[in-house]
């Protein structure tokens, strides 16, 4: 499980190989080899049209992928990389199309975990990883998460609970500023400490954010954001309750509490464990207390919305 040549060797042999990232676990192949990327959309059984990110170990690698030379790149590499910030540029010829669902855009980052780092290094190639999840469902923060819902990959690198805990943020440069398509690790404020903001709002669902779906990071269980209205409705004595802060409403059979210290960088870091854990205990509904908007919760609140999604709209 902790092999990182074994697993250098596979992704070069065409195989895919779950690894650690500091975000979330990613599910990696040859981002060069059109069959072995096609792997990853069949294990995790994901659309076609969801293109998924290449990881890089330095800029060189980066500056093959995309002729894009804009020196608000080096900028922000400069910044934030190694780390939880994707740069969608310009893809040259080499990016295939199945890693970008045929759009003319790429998705990069250079990840910051020495394991994924070495494996990048080993391997020789950059890789395409997306969540190592199945399509939909929650995203994996420990080996564990990965084993069980991905058994079919063909190794799984432990890296230990990764320290981010939710995925990285995804921004698009306009001439006037960075536009955030998906929010992450990355705050916009820590991003206006170096670029401005685009006036633009990528329009959502538009092609440019194509894997911004409404539901996204579902548990398997009945998924609902906590609200008086919400009380009267299920039995707490079969539900588990993630909370952030404050006076537990109901009593709860399980009570998961990520921060101690309503710290909102230490919950990010927790909350997908927090879904898997009590996904995988004896309660049959799961419910989450929301958090406050700023910072990192801008991400975190995105990510509870999109789990409880369906759940709520009654879709399941
Ligand atoms: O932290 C992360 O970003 C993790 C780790 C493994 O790196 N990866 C991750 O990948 O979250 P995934 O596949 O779960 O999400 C990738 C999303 C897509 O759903 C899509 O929204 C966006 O990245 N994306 C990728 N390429 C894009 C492109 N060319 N244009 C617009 N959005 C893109
Ligand atoms: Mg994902």
């Amino acid at each position: 499980m902790n092999d990182i040549k074994k697993a250098a060797q596979l992704i070069r042999d065409g195989k895919v190989v779950a690894f650690p990232t500091e975000t979330v676990y990613g599910l990696g192949a040859n981002a060069l080899d059109p069959m072995a990327v096609a792997r990853i959309f069949e294990l995790k059984e994901r659309p076609a049209f969801d293109p998924l990110i290449v990881h890089v170990s330095d800029l060189e690698q980066l500056y093959g992928l995309t002729p894009d030379r804009d020196p608000r790149i080096a900028l922000l590499a400069e910044a934030f990389w190694p780390g939880p910030l994707t740069l969608v540029l310009e893809k040259t010829s080499h990016v295939p199309d199945i890693v970008t669902s045929g759009l003319p855009t790429v998705g990069l980052r250079m990840p910051d975990h020495p394991v994924a780092q070495e494996l990048i290094r080993r391997a020789g190639c950059p890789i395409a990883a997306p969540s190592a999840n199945k399509f939909g469902r929650i995203s994996p923060t420990e080996a564990w998460h990965v084993s069980k819902n991905l058994p079919e990959a063909d190794y799984v690198l432990d890296g230990g609970p990764t320290r981010v805990g939710i995925e990285s943020t995804i921004i698009g440069l306009r001439p006037d500023g960075f536009v955030i398509l998906r929010p992450g690790g990355i705050t916009r404020e820590d991003l206006l400490g170096i670029i401005p903001e685009s006036s633009e709002a990528p329009a959502p669902g538009s092609p440019e954010a194509p894997g911004m779906l409404a539901s996204h990071y579902s548990p398997a269980k009945p998924f609902y954001l906590y609200s008086e209205a919400l009380a009267g409705r299920i039995d707490p004595s079969r539900a588990g309750y993630i909370r952030y802060s404050g006076e537990i409403p109901l009593s709860f059979a399980r009570v998961i509490t990520p921060t101690q210290t309503a710290d909102l960088r230490e919950y990010a870091t927790r909350i997908f464990g927090a879904m898997h854990e009590l996904e995988a205990s004896d309660v049959d509904v799961l419910v989450a207390q929301p958090v406050p908007e700023n910072g990192i919760g801008i991400a975190i609140m995105d990510r509870l919305r999109k789990a409880a999604h369906d759940w709520e709209a009654g879709a399941v």
